[in-house]
């Protein structure tokens, strides 16, 4: 038996796992169990999932992670309130079916917006009111910043300028108390560059107005070799100098540059050095993670073992014949400890 990672970072914060329901039996919930304390899903709580239809909620999924993370007595974090991907599409209808980004009346725009508005307002108040007792910390709205440094073109953004932020974030206030932990949640803000100005200086201003941001999560879909481990450092620092705390939301460090070449096509394809390198990377980041644990409350790992991460999808789409695989976990697709699980928990590799 190897040692526990939750047990290992214990003073420091939590460690956590992105699932599917079906990952909750099994195998997988065995790993789950004896090494992390924190849960998050991967997909059943985002918006298109949880209200398909107006006024039409789907629990089931949702509620299998929950009770999980109850009978395990595990954190859990509740992703994601608001988003502009995995939304369906009647949220930006109007009420004649139109999509509003299309209306140029400006009498007409004003009432769609509040429209929308409202309809945030009911889908957040809705979720927030059934998980309030047992979601430790909610991403209230995700990725509201575009790669380019300038704030996300979605409809959210086209119909309510930044106001839907501030109404999610007020209304998750408002329905789950003084003591919910409430962050904004992004990639690419740990970081140096135009993205990570424009997220800080957002948080800055919306803390600025009053908005009830908590927290600050930095997503981490990372790679071998980037970012350097100060940019990382100097985000943390930037959002723990705002007063806010920060959570490692999504970890995942990817064998692949960008675009990946996807050039591996099984795990058994993957040189031992890169293995290698990517546990001198693990062991890089939780070295700064431990170093600023007054900073970071929790890091979550965006999947559990290399047999299932999103990351093979984008692996696959970019490699030439179609069949290129990741591995950017510290367990491999059979659950066994890689080299980087070594290097992450300060212990010598034994083989
Ligand atoms: O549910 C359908 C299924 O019915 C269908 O047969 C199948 C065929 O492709 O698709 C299934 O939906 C997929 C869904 O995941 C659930 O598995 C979607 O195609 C697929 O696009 C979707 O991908 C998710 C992605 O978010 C969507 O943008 C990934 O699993 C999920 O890991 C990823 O997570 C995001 C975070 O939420 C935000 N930050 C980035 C991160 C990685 O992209």
């Amino acid at each position: 038996e190897v040692e526990q990672i939750d047990e290992r970072f214990e003073d420091s914060f939590a460690i956590g796992a992105a699932v599917e329901p079906f990952q909750l039996e099994g195998e997988s919930a065995e790993i789950l169990k004896y090494h992390y304390n924190s849960l998050v899903a991967e997909n059943a709580m985002k918006p298109m999932y949880i209200q398909p239809e107006e006024g039409e909620f789907y629990w089931e999924d949702a509620d299998k992670i929950v009770d999980f993370a109850k009978a395990n007595d595990m954190y859990l974090r509740y992703h994601t309130l608001i988003w502009h991907s995995q939304t369906a599409d009647w949220f930006f209808l109007d009420e004649e079916g139109n999509p509003m980004v299309e209306e140029t009346d400006p009498e007409k725009r004003a009432e769609n917006k509040e429209l929308l508005l409202e309809r945030l307002e009911t889908h957040v108040r809705t979720i927030v009111e059934r998980y309030k007792e047992d979601v430790d910390a909610w991403d209230v709205v995700n990725e509201v910043v575009d790669d380019n440094g300038e704030m996300r073109n979605s409809p959210w953004y086209q119909i309510t300028g930044t106001d839907y932020i501030k109404v999610a974030f007020e209304t998750a206030r408002e329905v789950a108390g003084e003591d919910a932990m409430l962050y904004i949640n992004d990639y690419n803000n740990e970081v140096a560059g135009a993205k990570r100005d424009t997220f800080y200086n957002l948080v800055k201003d919306l803390l600025d107005e009053g908005v009830p941001i908590d927290g600050v999560g930095l997503q981490s879909h990372i790679q071998l070799g980037w970012p350097t481990i100060e940019e990382t450092r100097e985000s943390i620092q930037q959002y723990a100098d705002l007063g806010v705390d920060v959570q490692i939301t999504e970890l995942d460090v990817s064998i692949y540059g960008w675009p990946p070449s996807g050039e591996y096509n099984t795990e058994d394809e993957i040189p031992y050095s890169v293995l290698e390198e990517q546990a001198n990377r693990y062991e890089e980041l939780f070295d700064l993670y431990e170093e600023m644990d007054e900073e970071i409350s929790n890091v979550t790992f965006w999947g559990i073992a290399d047999n299932h991460t999103w990351l093979d999808d984008r692996a696959e789409e970019y490699s030439d014949d179609g069949l290129g695989k990741d591995a950017p976990f510290v367990f491999d697709t059979q659950y066994h400890v890689k080299p980087a699980y070594y290097a992450m928990m300060d212990i010598k590799d034994p083989r």
